[in-house]
């Protein structure tokens, strides 16, 4: 593309255009229409004038007949005026008046009403001017013309063409100015967003548009391009860390299978020996196989909702399935397991995950809540409560807890802290209530329980439309 045909493409040229085209063709209108009622108002006023005067010059010859109105001519003719008086035999011959040429046609055209013609005055030898002229003719076959000078008309038609022509320089100008300003500012600014975003294509993440803090469109445009790019980076950050994670954390227990195969193999051969190997492999696989489930299950509960997956449910029920479910666990375990639920909760969700959720929570806090040995009983307590239009569901234990520092950690996948390494798990619960939570758009919230951990979820009753 040739330099030219750079600059012809772009916007500001073509805006700067636009404004020239639609100004010019504004500006031309106004003048145009200016001059014309001007000389419209000029035109009739001349008309009248001459008017005036020829009724006047009628008078006289009615009380005075011809030789009054030859008189009245004459006197008039020395008086300085931009009038016009002229009477001449039938022949042509002049008689009196102060015009001494006129076209040789001018008393065949007598008809016409007024016109406009050149003429020379006779006194002072002048350029030849142009006159709006009425003929009459006078009884005995004499032509008399009264007409008035009307250079100041066209002075004032060469006027309104200047200022045309200076109106017209002037818009090329701004024009000009407009392109240069609107090329210089706005086509910087885009050229930065576009180099910008090269060098965040080439690899470059962390960059992020400039924002130049005058609130206008390129910075609303740069502030939501770049809440973009910074969730776009998070969820590669985070996509990045879980597949470090299921790497590691599946290698660690496909090594651990493949060990235990090759010493079963490597010792002396006993069915006994094959035996366990076989079992524990199995069960390492099962654990596996659970890891991979609830990493799809988060998956595909992050990929949104299915068709009908939500119904009407009653919270309070799915508390007290739950904790029938997890009874016998509790008992054997002597962890005391309580369902707070004084008034049902009915709302719009998906009562198998907020169920899976729960689950997942009480689990925790068998799993984690005390370690073994502990001089005290577990007690959690699961309750149900209507705030504000939302569901309060809580889960809350008397155990450990979370330190404060690890409790916004917890909620990531594949992350367990480090006095549950000994307890079986892969760090996936908590990701998958966050998960839940997320799915209803509600929110979750660890705290401390003063002694052990209290997790409360907030969900909308009314389902956000
Ligand atoms: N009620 C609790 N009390 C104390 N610590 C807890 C409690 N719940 C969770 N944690 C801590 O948070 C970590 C993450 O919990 P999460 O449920 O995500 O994983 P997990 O229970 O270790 O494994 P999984 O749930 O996949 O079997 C746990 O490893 C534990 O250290
Ligand atoms: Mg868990």
């Amino acid at each position: 593309m040739t330099a030219l045909g750079k600059v012809v493409r772009t916007t500001a040229f073509k805006l700067s255009v636009i404004y020239f085209v639609v100004f010019s063709v504004f500006a031309v209108a106004f003048v145009l229409y200016l001059s014309w009622s001007t000389n419209t108002l000029l035109e009739s006023q001349l008309k009248e004038t001459i008017e005036t005067e020829i009724r006047g010059l009628a008078e006289q010859g009615r009380s005075g007949g011809l030789a009054a109105i030859f008189q009245t001519i004459e006197q008039r003719s020395h008086s300085p005026g931009a009038s016009l008086y002229l009477i001449t035999d039938v022949n042509g011959r002049i008689l009196t008046g102060n015009i001494s040429q006129v076209p040789a046609d001018l008393f065949e055209r007598s008809g016409m009403g007024m016109i406009t013609v050149p003429y020379e005055r006779n006194l002072g030898e002048g350029p030849r001017h142009l006159a709006m002229v009425q003929v009459l003719r006078l009884p005995g076959g004499f032509w008399m013309l009264v007409g008035r000078d009307i250079g100041e008309r066209e002075e004032f038609r060469q006027i309104i063409g200047r200022a045309l022509i200076w109106a017209v320089a002037l818009l090329i100008g701004l024009a000009l100015v407009s392109w240069f300003f609107v090329s210089r500012r706005v086509l910087k600014r885009i050229d930065s967003v576009a180099a910008t975003s090269r060098r965040i294509m080439a690899g470059d993440l962390t960059r992020r548009l400039e924002v130049t803090g005058t609130g206008d469109e390129f910075d609303r445009l740069a502030n939501s391009l770049n809440a973009m790019l910074e969730r776009i980076e998070h969820l590669l950050v985070q996509l990045r860390n879980v597949s470090d994670n299921i790497a590691h954390d599946l290698k660690t227990p496909l090594t651990r299978l493949r060990n235990r195969v090759e010493s079963a193999l490597a010792g002396p051969p006993s069915d006994e020996t094959y035996r366990a190997a076989l079992v524990s492999t199995i069960e390492e696989s099962d654990r596996l196989i659970q890891t991979f489930n609830a990493l799809l299950m988060i998956a595909r509960i992050e990929a949104g909702p299915p068709e009908g997956a939500m119904t009407e449910v009653e919270a309070g029920a799915i508390v007290r399935d739950v904790a029938e479910l997890y009874e016998p666990v509790a008992e054997e375990q002597g962890v005391e397991l309580e369902a707070v639920t004084p008034e049902p909760v009915t709302l719009m969700a998906n009562r198998e995950l907020l169920g899976q959720a729960l689950a997942n929570l009480i689990d925790n806090a068998i799993k984690h809540g005390l370690p073994a040995g502990a001089d005290r009983q577990l007690r959690i307590v699961m309750s149900t409560a209507e705030e504000h239009g939302r569901l309060v569901l809580r889960v809350a234990d008397n155990g450990v807890g979370i330190p404060e520092a690890d409790r916004a950690r917890v909620l990531e996948r594949f992350v367990r802290l480090e006095k549950s390494r000994s307890t079986a798990g892969s760090g996936l619960g908590l990701s998958l209530v966050n998960a839940v939570v997320a799915f209803h758009n509600g929110t979750i919230e660890l705290a401390d329980n003063a002694p052990g951990l209290s997790v409360t979820i907030r969900i909308p009753i009314a389902p956000e439309t």
